[in-house]
């Protein structure tokens, strides 16, 4: 399932450890449009697109545009963690005809082009082998639909980085996401490329500015690695811990009102390539504008030999004429 199954598994069992993170931001963030919302605002999608969600979590996109949902949209849901497809279709199943399925992004139960869109938000830097989910991605994909990739940039909440290190002084990270280095804004069209077409990416402007320490210890303690931390020291100690943490952010708002996040979150766009598609072989006409090139250097070969065969006829064809008139 993930880059770490077991851990993955009991961080997504439910939405409870997503919610809280996503709590810190729809309570602090900056910008008005939330970004659920802008994420809708960059689909084109015809009213009656078939669309894709992989890694769906309590399907928060589809909730908070629910107004926005053209009617003949058809939607299917899926999540590697069954509790997460569970939260989802009870929190939508009522409202519209979504479609729900317990499903690994590496290994999509769908028929070849089923979709005119696939959506992942940050779900591909949990995905252990994301070459598998792209071609999977892409078969399940009709030719030229699109893939809607959300993630984070590198600098995404590195103000965190320190207060995580209270916690535990040996967090080797620069920001909070683990995860974050395996699919992020600066790394994301290098994976892309090779095997999409019309590749674009996309910001999405945001910060946080948190007056409350609560919500931002609820953040903290809501990510993997707290947890894993919580269950290899004596309870005491890292109860000691949170209070540490807790009492140095209360001190930072009591001198200085606020404590300020980066966020840097967007978007990647990419259409599935217009040709036959092997499920395990990149794109070629990607390959060739991003700079990807074992398929184009083929190509190539095919031309550079063509040209040498012409060549040898019309030296033969000039030899002929040669000989024809030293023979005159
Ligand atoms: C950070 S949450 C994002 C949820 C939702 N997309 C959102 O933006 O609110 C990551 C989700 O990806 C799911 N996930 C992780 N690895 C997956 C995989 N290999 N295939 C499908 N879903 C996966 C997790 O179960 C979790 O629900």
């Amino acid at each position: 399932m993930s880059t770490d199954e077991p851990r993955m598994a009991t961080q997504y069992h439910d939405a409870s450890n997503l919610n809280a993170r996503i709590a810190l931001h729809e309570r602090f963030s900056t910008n008005p449009r939330s970004l659920p919302l802008w994420i809708f605002d960059q689909l084109e999608l015809p009213d009656d697109a078939r669309v894709l969600e992989i890694g769906c979590g309590p399907g928060n996109l589809w909730a908070d545009n629910a107004e926005r949902i053209p009617d003949g949209l058809q939607i299917t849901l899926t999540d590697a963690s069954p509790g997460m497809v569970r939260e989802a279709k009870a929190r939508l199943g009522g409202s519209r005809s979504f479609r729900f399925r317990v499903a690994d992004a590496q290994e999509l139960p769908f028929a070849d082009g089923s979709f005119d869109a696939v959506i992942a938000a940050h779900m591909l830097y949990h995905v252990a082998d994301r070459d598998k989910a792209f071609s999977e991605i892409v078969r399940v994909l009709r030719h030229g639909g699109r893939l809607y990739a959300v993630t984070n940039g590198m600098k995404h909440m590195y103000e965190l980085a320190p207060m995580l290190r209270v916690l535990d002084p040996e967090w080797p990270h620069e920001n909070i996401g683990a995860d974050l280095p395996n699919f992020n804004l600066e790394n994301g069209t290098e994976q892309l490329a090779p095997w999409f077409d019309q590749l674009t990416s996309l910001r999405y402007e945001d910060s946080l500015v948190v007056t409350e320490a609560k919500p931002l210890v609820d953040y903290l303690l809501s990510g993997m690695h707290a947890q894993v931390l919580a269950e290899r020291m004596p309870g005491e100690e890292f109860q000691e811990r949170v209070s540490v943490l807790a009492d140095s952010l209360e001190r930072e708002l009591a001198s200085h009102g606020r404590i300020r996040i980066t966020k840097d979150p967007g978007m990647f766009v990419a259409a599935s390539p217009a040709r036959t598609h092997d499920r395990r072989s990149p794109s070629l006409s990607c390959q060739s504008r991003f700079g990807y090139t074992p398929g184009v250097r083929s190509a190539r070969s095919v031309l550079v030999g063509v040209a040498w065969l012409l060549s040898a006829i019309l030296a033969v064809l000039w030899l002929g004429v040669v000989a024809l008139n030293i023979m005159d």
